[in-house]
């Protein structure tokens, strides 16, 4: 990453950490992020299924056994998310990876860090391994941190808030352990990890600014 890039990368990540604990904080916004949150986390499961399919049909076992753990994780981490927003009376629609209601439409931080990149080269059957790790690897680090974040920043006054800080801490510690195999599975697929992960860091960095031009701060 340039200089510019690494400022733009510290800013951004700055002015996200910033919404999320505002966000969380708030019992008015609670609810709202919440379900962003449970929407991210269900729609990767799909996704995930459908790789480690593919990961066990070329043979590679580690890695289907990796994805599978993966996919399970994520559904528990969108049960989390369902259970805590129904104890708050909202009614959580289940995941339709084939609906197009306006939160479940690629966001603008997801259409930036994939710039370049047409539908076809990312769906499971056909994205490049090392692409997908690196990829991935870059959001699930960023995740694990912004989780730890927001359990920091969510008051303890009772039981419902106390729950959520410890869920939010287990689903933290997930996404580090996902970032940590996606490591893995770049250093089979690549001899070039710090190059390939610069590279990702940096789509990052600016994909981050992309979706903030999209808040209100
Ligand atoms: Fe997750
Ligand atoms: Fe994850």
């Amino acid at each position: 990453m340039d200089f510019l890039t690494q400022i733009l990368d510290l800013t951004g990540k700055g002015a996200k950490a910033y919404v999320l604990a505002r966000q969380i904080r708030d019992r008015k916004t609670r609810p709202h992020i919440l379900t962003s949150l449970y929407l991210s986390e269900a729609s990767s499961v799909p996704y995930l299924e459908a790789l480690q399919k593919r990961a066990k049909l070329e043979g590679k076992k580690w890695l289907s056994q990796q994805l599978q753990m993966h996919a399970s994780d994520e559904k528990k981490h969108s049960r989390i998310f369902a259970y805590t927003l129904e104890k708050y009376g909202k009614k959580v629609e289940p995941f339709d990876p084939n609906s197009k209601s306006s939160e479940q439409k690629a966001s603008p931080m997801f259409i930036a860090y994939f710039e370049g990149y047409d539908r076809e080269q990312l769906i499971p059957e056909n994205i490049n391994w090392s692409v997908y790790a690196a990829s991935t690897y870059v959001l699930e680090a960023s995740s694990a941190k912004d989780y730890k974040l927001m359990a920091k920043a969510l008051p303890e006054d009772n039981l419902q808030e106390r729950k959520l800080k410890m869920g939010l801490l287990s689903i933290a510690k997930d996404e580090a352990r996902h970032a940590n195999y996606l490591h893995e599975v770049l250093k089979r697929e690549s001899p070039k990890v710090e190059e390939i992960l610069d590279f990702w860091q940096a789509r990052h960095a600016k994909a981050l600014w992309a979706m903030a031009n999209h808040i209100n701060f």
